[in-house]
C-alpha cells in the first residue's frame, strides 16, 4: 500500500484528477467507482475542469457510486445523487445518464435494489479506479466496523460515528436517514485500482491506525493492505502528523 503525500489538498487533488482523466482519455469504456463527502469536493472540481478543458466524450464510460441513503430521493440535496449531479455530472459535459449508476433510495424493495446493483456492478466491471474517501472510524463506502470482509452491495446501519460526523449536513439530526445502501468491501476490493483519499489533521489518527495496524474487519479499510494497486494520497496537513510512526 503507497502512500503518496502532496502540500496541499489542492495539489493532492489535481492529482487524482489528472490520473481519472488520463484513464477517460486512453479507455473511453472506462469504469469509474466514486464516493462523495467533502473529501471529493477539491477532487470533482479538478476533474470538472479536466473534462471541460479537453472535451473528452464521456458518453461510454460507465460511473458507480459507492452509497446512498435511503429514504433520499435524486432530488432531495442531501442525497448523495444530488451531490454527484452538483459537483460532477454537470449538463454541460458529455455524461451519458444511463451509464451514471448509485443505487435508488427510494426504491421500494432496498434488498432487491442493493442486489440489482451489486449485479449491474459486476456486469460491467471491474472498476479501473476506485475512489475511496475514510469515515472517522475507518469505514470505506457505509461498511462500518464490523462488516464482513466478503460482503456485497445491500441496505447497512449507520454507525452513531458516521452519524455524528455527517449531522451537519441536515437540518436536524431527526431528519437524518439512519441507514444507507452501500457497496460492501468484496465490490470495492474488485476494482482494478484503489486510491483512498484522506485530508487535514483529524483523519491523521485513522490513517495512521491504518497505515500501521493490523488486518481487522474492526477498522474496515484495512483490507487494502490485502489489494495488489492501492495508493493512499493525503495532504501534508495530514502526514507531517503520522510521518513519524511511519518512520
Ligand atoms: C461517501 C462514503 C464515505 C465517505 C467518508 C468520508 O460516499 O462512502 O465513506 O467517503 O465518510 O467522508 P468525508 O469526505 O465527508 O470526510
Amino acid at each position: 500500500m503507497n502512500i503518496r503525500h502532496f502540500d496541499s489538498r489542492t495539489t493532492a487533488s489535481a492529482y487524482i484528477a489528472s490520473e481519472m482523466h488520463t484513464l477517460i482519455e486512453t479507455r473511453p469504456q472506462s469504469v469509474l467507482g466514486l464516493a462523495t463527502g467533502d473529501t471529493m469536493l477539491d477532487v470533482y472540481q479538478a476533474l470538472r475542469q479536466l473534462l471541460s478543458a479537453s472535451k473528452v466524450d464521456l458518453s461510454t464510460v460507465k460511473t458507480f457510486n459507492l452509497d446512498e441513503y435511503v429514504g433520499l430521493s435524486e432530488n432531495d440535496p442531501q442525497s448523495y445523487y444530488a451531490y454527484m449531479n452538483k459537483h460532477l455530472f454537470l449538463p454541460s459535459l458529455s455524461w451519458n445518464h444511463n451509464n451514471i449508476h448509485l443505487p435508488n433510495g427510494r426504491a421500494h424493495d432496498l434488498v432487491a435494489e442493493a442486489s440489482q446493483y451489486e449485479q449491474a456492478l459486476d456486469d460491467a466491471g471491474p472498476v479501473d479506479i476506485q475512489l475511496l474517501g475514510i469515515g472517522m472510524n475507518g469505514h470505506i463506502g457505509f461498511n462500518e466496523p464490523g462488516t464482513p470482509f466478503d460482503s456485497v452491495t445491500r441496505v447497512v446501519d449507520l454507525s452513531d460515528t458516521t452519524l455524528r460526523s455527517n449531522r451537519k449536513h441536515f437540518e436536524s439530526y431527526e431528519a437524518m436517514p439512519k441507514q444507507a445502501i452501500s457497496m460492501g468491501i468484496q465490490s470495492i476490493m474488485r476494482a482494478k485500482r484503489i486510491m483512498l483519499v484522506a485530508f487535514g489533521r483529524n483523519k491523521a489518527d485513522i490513517v495512521s491506525k491504518l497505515l500501521t495496524g493490523r488486518v481487522t474487519e474492526d477498522l474496515p479499510a484495512s483490507i487494502l493492505h490485502q489489494h495488489p494497486n492501492v495508493e493512499i494520497v493525503v495532504d501534508d496537513a495530514l502526514y507531517d502528523v503520522i510521518a513519524e510512526s511511519l518512520e
